[in-house]
């Protein structure tokens, strides 16, 4: 049972105002804000250690590394992998943007990549490119009314025998859909493909099991968890790992290298990680898993779809609210205020201090299917409360066209 009260009082930002009123900050899919415990392991970092990680051979250096690879650890055992199959990137574009690069190795022209409408960028992206230059075809895995992948279109397109990878969003971004990836990922393996998994909008609200769910790649990040911005992580199969390459060369990812060009890169997890990280948010990412893992990943699930299904349930009385996702497994609410285009009306949450996201949320695909150009996009997490729900609930009563646009006069 969560004790969203105790757990606010973590959050020193929540205490803030916008626009004179109580901040509702209901834009969580797009970053979350961050524990004090969080906070002060970032600033731990720049008081007490300092120094640069896996560089230098004195007392400061060692205990960078220690808690560097105690990071490591801690997200291994977070997502049931092993240390060697936890590469710290700089966020989920970069983790599957270094997939799709690494593995384009194994790919040949006419090969199948399968996607979906409802993607994110950083999903689709990096397989466009790949698709473009080593002649591989891209095809869409049907979505069925409600926006829901079709696992019987997945099956149908695997048919050929063509297919070597399908990449896809556990939970998507717009809609919040889970997708039944342990079955996705079976299907995949007998027709000889790999799964890639974005587990950008997963990650931060359930437990998940890398292993049990089978999944080849995934990545996700750290700020969208509690954690500093500037991380993410890129999970693989160890062997893929071994085998795939890095899109980046440089120091300390390197074992040796001649002037005539050989070059001997380290093992994986070392050899994707070129450059100095950005230590502090690896420091600061194991104190937010460890705060996640103390209210505990189901425990935060539970919370969030009861969130989610008593403002569901409010939201939809409303006559001039128009709501894309009623049936989302994530607390992620798709809508529009009838006859108002997004980003007004999301002026006009602005003015009464709730934070809502407006546009396409980085999903253009998705625009034909929700047949408009743009959406609002209320997104919970476990520190919401049900007072916000009632509180925007009422504002979004409030939303006409006569008060979105009087925002601006
Ligand atoms: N990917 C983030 C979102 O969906 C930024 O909002």
């Amino acid at each position: 049972m969560i004790d969203v009260e105790k757990i606010r009082k973590d959050f020193p930002i929540l205490k803030r105002k916008m626009q004179g009123h109580d901040l509702i900050y209901f834009d969580n899919a797009a970053t979350t804000f961050k524990p004090q415990c969080v906070i002060d392991a970032v600033v731990h970092y720049y008081t007490e250690l300092g120094a640069n990680a896996h560089r230098g051979d004195y007392e400061l250096s060692y205990l960078v590394d220690s808690e560097y690879e105690g990071t490591r650890k801690a997200v291994a055992g977070f997502i049931g992998a092993d240390e060697k199959e936890i590469v710290f990137t700089s966020g989920a574009s970069a983790s599957l943007n270094q997939i799709a690069y690494g593995y384009s190795r194994f790919l040949k022209q006419g090969d199948v990549i399968l996607s979906c409408e409802a993607e994110h960028a950083s999903s689709i992206l990096p397989w466009m490119r790949v698709a473009e230059e080593k002649g591989c075809i891209i095809k869409y895995i049907e979505l069925d009314e409600e926006g829901r992948l079709s696992i019987d279109s997945l099956k149908q397109l695997l048919l050929d025998g063509k297919v070597k990878v399908v990449a896809l969003a556990h939970v998507t971004n717009v809609l919040g859909y889970e997708a039944p990836m342990k079955e996705i990922c079976a299907l995949a393996h007998q027709a000889g493909a790999i799964v890639v998994m974005d587990m950008a909008q997963s990650a931060p609200h359930m437990k998940i099991n890398v292993k049990d769910i089978d999944c080849d790649f995934a990545g996700f990040s750290a700020h969208k968890m509690c954690g500093p911005t500037g991380l993410g992580v890129m999970y693989g199969k160890y062997e893929l790992l071994s085998e795939m390459e890095p899109y980046m060369l440089g120091g300390g990812s390197n074992a040796r290298f001649d002037m005539c060009g050989n070059l001997l890169l380290k093992e994986a997890p070392y050899k994707y990680e070129t450059g100095t990280p950005p230590i502090e948010a690896v420091i600061g990412f194991k104190a937010a898993l460890q705060y996640l893992d103390q209210i505990g990943m189901d425990e935060i699930h539970a919370y969030e779809k009861e969130l989610h299904e008593y403002a569901i349930e409010k939201l939809s009385k409303l006559d001039n609210i128009t709501l894309y996702n009623p049936h989302a497994d994530a607390c992620i609410i798709t809508f529009n205020v009838k006859d108002v285009f997004a980003q007004d009306a999301a002026t006009f949450f602005n003015s009464q201090g709730v934070a809502v996201r407006a546009g396409h949320h980085c999903a253009k695909l998705l625009t034909q299917k929700l047949q408009t150009s743009a959406t609002l996009r209320a997104s919970c997490t476990f520190y919401n409360t049900k007072e916000e729900v009632d509180r925007f609930v009422d504002i979004c009563s409030q939303a006409s066209i006569e008060n979105c646009l009087g925002v601006f006069f």
